[in-house]
C-alpha cells in the first residue's frame, strides 16, 4: 500500500489559494500511486493567528463546510484517503483545532479528531479536543490520527497503537525541532507506520520546519522531506508490518505491558 505525506506552505487566512495548492499536491500524489495521504495541520488556514476573531472568520463545520467538501470530492475523484488538519467551528460557535478524514466512499466523509493538546498561543483560541484518540478502519489499514503537539504525549499514539491503528497520520505545524528524531520512535515503541506531514515557512516571525516523515515500525525512516520545499513524499509499506507486535519468541510489546506499574 502506497503512502505519502503532502509538505506545503500555506497562506495565512487565505482559504482559496490554500485549497488550490493542496488540490494540485494531492493530485500529484494520487497520480504516484498513493492510497493514504497526509496533509500538515490547520493547511486551509495557516496556523499563527492574531486573534479570536481570525480563527472565526475561517473556521468551518466539519462536515458541512467547505474545506471538509473539498477534500471529499478529492478523494472520490482520485480514489485516495486523505487525513488533513483543519480549523473547526461548531455548531455552538466553539473552535477546535480538527483533522478530517475522506475516502473515496458515496459519502465522501469519515470522521474527525480534535486536537487534544494545544500548544503554546493555540490555548487562546481553540478548546482541547473532546472526542478522545479515534482509529478509523479504511479497509487496507486501520488509521489512528493525532496532531502536532500530540506527539510530546506518548500516550496519545500508545492509545491509538492500543486501538487497533497500523498507520499514525500525523498532521503538523512543528516549530520545535524534535519530532524528526522522535517519531521514528514512537513507532518502534507501538510498532506501527507513522506519517507525519509538517509545513513550511514563516508566519509573523514564526518559522516550521518542515522535514515531514515517514517512519516504520522498526523506526527507520522510510521518507524525509525537506526543511523549506514543498513536495509530496511516497512510500511503499507492507501494513501487516504493524500487526505483529512480537520482538522474539519471548516479547510480544504490547501482551508484555504492566499498566498496573505506569500510572500514579
Ligand atoms: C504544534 O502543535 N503545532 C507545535
Amino acid at each position: 500500500m502506497k503512502v505519502g505525506f503532502i509538505q506545503m506552505e500555506p497562506k495565512l487566512l487565505d482559504l482559496n489559494a490554500n485549497l488550490s495548492k493542496a488540490e494540485r499536491l494531492i493530485k500529484k500524489a494520487a497520480a504516484g500511486g498513493a492510497k493514504l495521504v497526509v496533509l500538515p495541520e490547520l493547511f486551509d488556514t495557516g496556523y499563527n493567528f492574531e486573534s479570536r476573531e481570525e480563527v472565526e472568520s475561517i473556521a468551518m463545520q466539519i462536515p458541512d463546510g467547505e474545506t471538509t467538501e473539498f477534500l471529499a470530492e478529492l478523494s472520490r475523484e482520485h480514489d485516495v484517503f486523505i487525513v488533513a488538519g483543519t480549523a473547526e467551528r461548531d455548531e455552538h460557535g466553539t473552535l477546535y483545532n480538527s483533522a478530517v478524514i475522506t475516502g473515496p466512499i458515496a459519502s465522501g466523509y469519515i470522521g474527525k479528531y480534535r486536537k487534544i493538546h494545544l500548544f503554546y498561543r493555540e490555548k487562546l483560541f481553540f478548546e482541547p479536543g473532546n472526542l478522545g484518540f479515534r482509529v478509523f478502519n479504511i479497509g487496507m489499514a486501520k488509521v489512528g490520527i493525532m496532531i502536532c503537539f500530540d506527539w510530546f504525549f506518548p500516550e496519545a499514539m500508545r492509545t491509538l497503537a492500543l486501538k487497533g491503528a497500523d498507520i499514525i497520520a500525523h498532521p503538523s505545524n512543528l516549530v520545535m525541532p524534535y519530532a524528526p528524531r522522535a517519531m521514528p520512535i514512537r513507532a518502534l515503541e507501538n510498532r506501527v507506520f507513522s506519517i507525519t506531514a509538517n509545513r513550511t515557512g514563516e508566519e509573523r516571525g514564526l518559522r516550521f520546519i518542515g522535514k515531514s516523515t515517514i517512519a516504520s515500525p522498526k523506526a527507520e525512516v522510510l521518507a524525509m522531506g525537506s526543511e523549506d520545499k514543498e513536495e509530496v513524499g511516497i512510500v511503499d509499506i507492507n501494513v501487516k508490518e504493524a500487526r505483529n507486535k512480537r520482538i522474539n519468541e519471548f516479547n510480544d510489546i504490547f501482551k508484555d505491558r504492566k499498566p498496573g506499574f505506569y500510572f500514579i
